[in-house]
């Protein structure tokens, strides 16, 4: 079981799900996040901020890796609907990627 802190959300959940996306557990949550493209790596929205626990996050993939080449994933910096958990993790959603109907911690 790990356990996923969304720090700037103030929301936490559990899951022992290993083979979905990070996406696909926030989702499960009902809780939105950004995703233009629909989870194919085709776009940098659903952007998560790694706060801790990047260690317990899968390897970058093809699409994470093409962009970290442009620029537009930083070190410390995931594709939620490209990287999988394998315990616990503390993430935040960066300001590019925050929803106006949605609340985030300072
Ligand atoms: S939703 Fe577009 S890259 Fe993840």
């Amino acid at each position: 079981m790990a356990r996923i802190v969304i720090r700037n959300l103030g929301k936490s959940f559990e899951s022992s799900d290993f083979s979905r996306s990070l996406l696909a557990l926030i989702h499960d949550q009902d809780i939105d996040w950004m995703h233009a493209c629909g989870g194919k790596g085709r776009c940098t929205t659903c952007k998560a901020i790694v706060l801790e626990g990047e260690s317990m996050l899968t390897e970058y993939t093809t699409a994470e890796s093409r962009y970290q080449k442009q620029g537009l994933l930083r070190p410390g910096e995931r594709l939620a609907c490209q990287v999988k958990i394998k315990g616990d993790v503390v993430i935040e959603v960066p300001d590019t990627s925050k929803f106006p109907h949605m609340t985030y911690l300072p």
